[in-house]
């Protein structure tokens, strides 16, 4: 039982294997938090304090945590919801009625009612706790059963409390090309917010939190949320003058009112959360296990090759079906047309709109690339951006009123494509019959959807920001009821799409346009702290890398992409033949250790020397793969120690080094550790170890 209620039924204790959570109700029918940390006991030893003021200025809802604050009376703090009534009402006074607790597979939900002391409004919580995940998924439901619309001026997820002052509070910032950096920032008073308002990227923030007490990689406690939403999120972290910080998630309020019809409810996207004390790994660990086994589409996924960094727009069946031959060669499982394929779509300047085979570029139709590329064994890709229209496209020229725009405003481009208003019942109908014609006339298996502009020009309506992602999400997972086999891959302009929302809808995430081997070590890094390696798409291109110029030696190139589900980018066409023969061979080694990579447990290892390296690990049962990478090094630099993590100490383990095997004992390599010595600037090695029979 992960739900307990104490025996005077006033305090619910939520508990997971290591974990507890607990809130109370007091007398005037308040949901007050009570404790969220290490495992406890028992509901019974909890107690709601009575409610004081400090004094006059402090009203009793600014000292207590509420688990749920509503705007209205004296709540001057981030509030999670915030309603209109048609008679001008512009406040909410809930109190708790009843609970539920309901059993799903690997989980049990707890439903708290509350409801609006006047009008036929309901708000219901929900905690759905995965024990053997350590996991908690907030989220809340509100119902209007009134005769009167009501509107929704905010709609969070969630309010976590955490007990402390001057906690670090970890997320990523970035933009095109440079997504994923991660940065740590001290929490002090006053507010941290983070963000995306473009409707379409999170380029720039994503939408988790983490907030840690100076914790390492293996100790120290960690609190984190991750929110599953990819369109307008919000997150304010706040520290109060009462000794504790506050995190609130959900919906962003930033130009956005939804309309609650009579009789219509809303659910908010879930907040799954967690709590640690030993340190950023056990946090990754949950999140990516909870997301392989109950989030994400089974399976291995494919060696891919994209040809979009070979010939970009300059597309034609003659030179896709020789990429494609040498990419079978290579060793590649997955072929995928990107971009260029379709209308007169030659440059960012046109075509995008008109999903019909481009007759110059594949005069024998798709079918006789579609059929090369099975030819070799090979699965079949292709590239689409459903959401965007070119100003020069049949498509716009057809219906000019399914773009965002006001009439009276010269309409924003970006990358010279408008928005379409996928929230209009004919441009949703459009997109749908449009992927499924696709779907259902070629043999794909995988579909690239890209996005590669901000949202703009929204029109009068202002729940669009969140109708828009949600009827992406409503189009792929009709799709997918249809076409079950297809892969769907989340892009936008790179990783502008890397989030819990997105995933389980769509199978894999474009990690970066920046495909810079090196570069991609720091992305990667930021992005295994919340995000499962499964998803994590990441190509090897060629030299000098079109963003950065770098000129990175192949096997680096190689091992970094290789520490997530592996693609080929690169002109295979002009590879040497130590080129493929280097190439065909790592895209063997990769095979081979695939199910540790993509299904195993990922260690960030520490690198307790002053050179440069990165040390990584990966282990599935009894076999593991260890990535070492040294960037750059100084003559003389001394190597490093590399000390394995989650063996079995008293099992002898296997190392496959360069000169020849080693064995050790589990307890020797996690403590003593193995030295390594890489040479040389973009030095990398992959060692393989297994335990001994
Ligand atoms: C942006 C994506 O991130 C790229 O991989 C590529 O698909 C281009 N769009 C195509 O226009």
């Amino acid at each position: 039982m992960s739900i307990a209620v104490s025996t005077n039924n006033n305090i619910f204790l939520l508990s997971t294997d290591s974990t507890s959570y607990a809130f109370g109700i007091d007398d005037r029918g308040l949901v007050r938090h009570l404790y969220w940390g290490k495992k406890i006991a028992s509901a019974d030893e909890l107690e709601i304090p009575e409610l004081t003021e400090v004094s006059t200025n402090d009203p009793v809802f600014e000292i207590t945590p509420e688990e749920y604050p509503v705007h209205g009376g004296l709540r001057y703090k981030e509030s999670c919801l915030k309603a209109a009534f048609a008679d001008g009402t512009r406040e909410l006074v809930y109190s708790f009625c009843s609970y539920d607790i309901e059993n799903g597979d690997g989980y049990e939900e707890l439903i708290l009612h509350l409801r609006d002391e006047r009008y036929e409004f309901f708000i219901d919580l929900h905690y759905k706790l995965y024990p053997d995940y350590d996991l908690m998924e907030r989220s809340a439901e509100i119902k209007n059963q009134s005769e009167e619309p009501v509107m929704i001026e905010k709609f969070y997820s969630a309010q976590l409390h955490i007990p402390y002052d001057g906690l670090n509070f970890s997320n990523v910032h970035g933009h095109w090309g440079a997504e994923q950096q991660r940065f740590v920032q001290k929490v002090s008073y006053g507010k941290i917010t983070i963000e995306n308002r473009r409707g379409i990227s999170s380029h720039n923030h994503n939408p988790y939190f983490v907030l840690d007490r100076d914790a390492a990689e293996t100790t120290g406690e960690v609190f984190f949320g991750a929110l599953r939403m990819s369109g307008n999120f919000s997150g304010v972290v706040e520290q109060t003058p009462y000794g504790e910080t506050l995190v609130q998630m959900g919906l962003n309020p930033h130009d956005c009112l939804l309309e609650l019809a009579p009789g219509q409810s809303l659910v908010s996207p879930a907040v799954i959360c967690g709590y640690s004390d030993s340190g950023f790994e056990t946090m990754s660990h949950n999140l990516h296990r909870f997301a392989l086994e109950r989030v994400m589409r089974k399976g291995l996924r494919p060696v891919l090759y994209n040809s979009w960094e070979a010939t970009e727009f300059n597309v034609n069946s003659r030179d896709q079906i020789k990429l494609a031959e040498q990419a079978g060669e290579l060793g590649a499982e997955l072929f995928v047309l990107d971009d260029g394929w379709f209308g007169e779509r030659h440059s960012t300047q046109n075509g995008l709109g008109d999903w019909y085979v481009n007759e110059g570029k594949f005069p024998n139709g798709l079918e006789e690339l579609i059929d090369a590329v099975k030819a070799q064994g090979m699965m079949f890709g292709i590239w689409v951006e459903p959401e965007m229209v070119n100003p020069k496209s049949r498509l716009y020229q057809e219906h000019p009123d399914w773009i965002y725009h006001y009439e009276t405003r010269v309409t924003d481009t970006s990358r010279v494509q408008y928005v379409l208003n996928v929230t209009k019942p004919e441009v949703r109908e459009f997109i749908y019959d449009m992927l499924d014609n696709l779907l259902t006339r070629y043999d794909i298996d995988y579909i690239k959807w890209d996005a590669n502009r901000p949202i703009s020009q929204t029109g009068p309506q202002r729940d669009i920001w969140y109708k828009h992602i949600m009827t992406v999400y409503e189009v792929v997972t009709e799709l997918k009821k249809k076409h079950p086999d297809v892969l769907f891959e989340a892009c936008a302009s790179g990783g502008g799409r890397i989030d819990y929302g997105i995933l389980g809808i769509f199978d894999d995430f474009w990690t970066s346009d920046n495909t810079d081997a090196f570069d991609r070590l720091y992305i990667q890094d930021a992005y295994s702290r919340i995000h499962p390696i499964k998803g994590m798409r990441a190509w090897v291109t060629d030299c000098p890398n079109f963003l950065s110029g770098r000129v990175i030696p192949l096997t680096f190139r190689f091992h970094s992409a290789m520490m997530g589900s592996l693609g080929i980018g690169c002109n295979i066409l002009k590879f040497t033949e130590e080129e493929k023969e280097l190439s065909k061979e790592m895209i063997r080694q990769y095979k081979e250790i695939r199910p540790i990579i993509q299904e195993g447990v990922f260690y960030r290892l520490d690198n307790p020397s002053p050179n440069p390296y990165f040390l990584y690990e990966y282990l599935k049962d009894d076999s593991g793969v260890i990535f070492a990478f040294l960037p750059q090094s100084k003559v003389g630099h001394r190597g490093t120690r590399v000390r394995l993590r989650g063996l079995d100490s008293q099992a002898l383990y296997t190392l496959r080094l360069k000169d020849g095997d080693i064995t050790k004992s589990g307890g020797y390599l996690m403590n003593r550790g193995i030295d390594l010595k890489l040479n040389g600037d973009y030095a990398s090695a992959v060692i393989k170890f297994e335990k001994s029979s």
